[in-house]
This record gives C-alpha cells, structure tokens and sequence, in this order.
C-alpha cells in the first residue's frame, strides 16, 4: 500500500491529539507526519507511536509535499492555510465549519456518501460532530424508508469547544465542591453541574449555529434537501461523548424491530438496547470507542409513522478525528490519491 505524507494543523488541540491517536491505532499508512499548530507550541513535542515529534509554527510553505493535511485549529485557521496546503497540492481534510457548505467541498461520512469524496477540489469538510453521529444512525432507515422530519435534541460534551473548556469544567467541578464561586471564561454561564442550550451563536430566529449546522449539514450529506430538521442544542457538564435524543417520522411506519435489524447490519453502529437490564448507550463508555451507539429504540406515541431513539458517540472520535482519518483511508483504498513519495 502506498504511504502518505501527513500534516496536522492544530496537534496540540483537543482534536489534534486524537487524529495522532488515531492515525497510530489504526496503522495509518504514512511516510511522514508533520505537526503544526500556532507559533506558541513551536518546539514542543509530541509523542507519535514510538517517536517524539518537535510540533512546527503553521506558514505557507508547511504543505510542501503533504499529500494529506488534517486540520482541526477553527474557522479562521482553515479559512487562511487550507487553500494554501491545497494549492501546494495536499488533499485537505478539515474538521472546521470554513467550507462545509461550500457547493464544491463535499462533506463527508464515510458510512453514508463516501462516493461525494471524488468532487473534491483540494478540499473535503468533516461534518459537525453531533451531525455525524446522527447522519450514521439515520442513514440506514432513510435508504429502506424515507426520512420525512427529524427532531433533534443533543446533550454535548465540553471537549468538543476545546482545551479550555475541558481545563473550565475541571476547575470549575473542584471550584463548586470546595463551596467556592465557579467563574466562567469559556461559556457565558457555569457549565459544572449545569446544562447550557447555547452552542455557537445564535441566530435572528431563535436557534443557534449549531442547531443550522445539524439542519443543512445532515440534509447535504444525505443528499435529502426535503427533510425537516429541528434541533435543540445543549451542553452537558460531561467530558466526552455527546448524546442525542432523535425523533424520526417515516413516510410509512417503521417498527423498532425492524428499525434496529437494519441497524445492526448497517457500518460503524452498535446496537445497546435491552431496557430489562438499564442497557442503553452512555457518554461515559463511547468515549474512546470507535462506534455510534444506539439504543432506547421505541415507537414515537404521538406518531403512527415515528421512531424514537437514543444516539451516542466519542465526540473526538468518530464526531471528528476518527471520521477525518476514515475520509482519508477511503481515498487511498479507492486509488483516489496518489502519495508524492517519501519528501525529504
Ligand atoms: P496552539 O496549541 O499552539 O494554540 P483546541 O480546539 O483544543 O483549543 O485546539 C486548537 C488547536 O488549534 C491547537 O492545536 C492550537 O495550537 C491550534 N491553533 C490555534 N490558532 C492557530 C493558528 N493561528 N495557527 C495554527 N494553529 C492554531
């Protein structure tokens, strides 16, 4: 198999840290990798595998010779260098919200459309991790019976925001056991021992970015521009893992039996559903794992044609590093890449 060469832009992030993580784990084919972040990590080092790699200021001139570059350092960062890693003739594969919904960047869940991976023009968007768990376990049930609305609510982790709101959760838990005053930086409000449905900005009808992204983002990978999508976005004082209750209407009912048979047999999912013994998905065990789980599979009540049921996912995983590198081994099994050699 053809090894590549791999960047990283943002390896000292959240996020960065598990596409390394992943990348060794998974064997990940690679000649070389190069570790970027901002000018503030310039000489630090990270462990790969068995090596120590020095972590390199992100300039124009980093993508020479990079046939894969993940980015994953936000919005602007990818705004500014990815055309750039895509000129130098890189594949980017960026898990920033930049160019999702650009008509020519496909955006990509290697279990539901990984066809769309060939119109890239240099770059491909990972989606929003709280889309990409849905778009998984939804995707099977669409393809038997069409998806007419879904009505979302997500319970999302502080890993998923960053460093720094997973370094604000901690202080702050300690902060509210010793009795003293939990003081926000990240979030608007204390998010220890709270709840907080305000993700991203909000917007001039009531939502916020977040809960757009879960609407258009899902119906682009999908292919499916006629579902109605209505999403309530929170975030949970829970590390990682994001949750999320999905009610879905079919254009016909759909038993929960035959809902999770499909399920089963469908990629990346793993059923966790028997309610005789409180076995249903949880943040705390997907986190690390690989796998959408899902589980509380059960008629909707108020609809003949509805389903209700519980989704969880490793936010850093599968939401964003393990789905990017997922794109990436989709390319070069398909020959849809060709690795520049070993780059001195
Ligand atoms: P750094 O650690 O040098 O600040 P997180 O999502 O966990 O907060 O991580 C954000 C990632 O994005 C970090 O690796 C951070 O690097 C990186 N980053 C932030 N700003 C830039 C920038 N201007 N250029 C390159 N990387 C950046």
């Amino acid at each position: 198999m053809e090894r590549c060469n791999v960047a990283i832009v943002g390896a000292t992030g959240m996020v960065g840290q598990e596409f390394i993580r992943v990348l060794v784990q998974r064997k990940f084919p690679m000649s070389s990798i190069k570790l970027l972040a901002s000018n503030r990590s310039a000489g630090r080092k990270l462990t790969v595998g068995e090596q120590e790699i020095e972590v390199m200021e992100t300039v124009p001139e980093s993508f020479e010779g990079v046939d894969i570059a993940l980015f994953s350092a936000g919005g602007a960062t990818s705004r500014h260098f990815a055309p750039m890693a895509a000129r130098a003739g890189a594949v980017v594969i960026d898990n920033s919200s930049a160019f999702r919904m650009e008509p020519d960047v496909p955006l990509v869940v290697p279990e539901v459309n990984p066809e769309d991976i060939r119109q890239h023009n240099g770059i491909i968007a990972n989606p929003n991790c709280s889309t990409i768990q849905m778009v998984v376990a939804l995707s099977p049930l669409h393809k038997v019976n069409p998806i007419k609305r879904i009505i979302v609510d997500t319970y999302q982790a502080v890993s998923g925001t960053g460093t720094a709101a997973v370094e604000e959760l901690r202080v702050q838990t300690r902060q509210v056991m010793e009795g003293q005053e939990a003081v926000p930086h990240v979030y608007p409000h204390q998010i220890a021992f709270n709840v907080l449905p305000e993700i991203d900005v909000f917007l001039d009808n009531g939502y916020t970015r977040e809960e757009r992204k879960m609407v258009q983002e899902t119906r682009k990978i999908m292919h499916a521009d006629d579902i109605a999508i209505s999403a309530t976005c929170a975030r949970v004082p829970v590390f990682v893992g994001h949750s999320e209750s999905v009610h879905v209407e079919f254009n016909s009912p759909m038993s929960p039996d035959d809902a999770a048979g499909i399920l089963a047999q469908a990629p990346g999912i793993r059923i966790l559903d028997d309610t005789t013994i409180s076995l249903y998905p949880q943040p705390w065990s997907a986190a690390g794992t690989d796998e959408v789980f899902i589980g509380r599979i059960r008629q909707d009540t108020s609809n003949p044609n509805g389903l209700v049921m519980w989704v969880v996912a490793d936010n850093l995983r599968k939401g964003a590093a393990l789905n990017a590198v997922q794109i990436a081994e989709e390319m070069i099994k398909r020959e849809w890449i060709s690795p520049k050699g070993v780059v001195k």
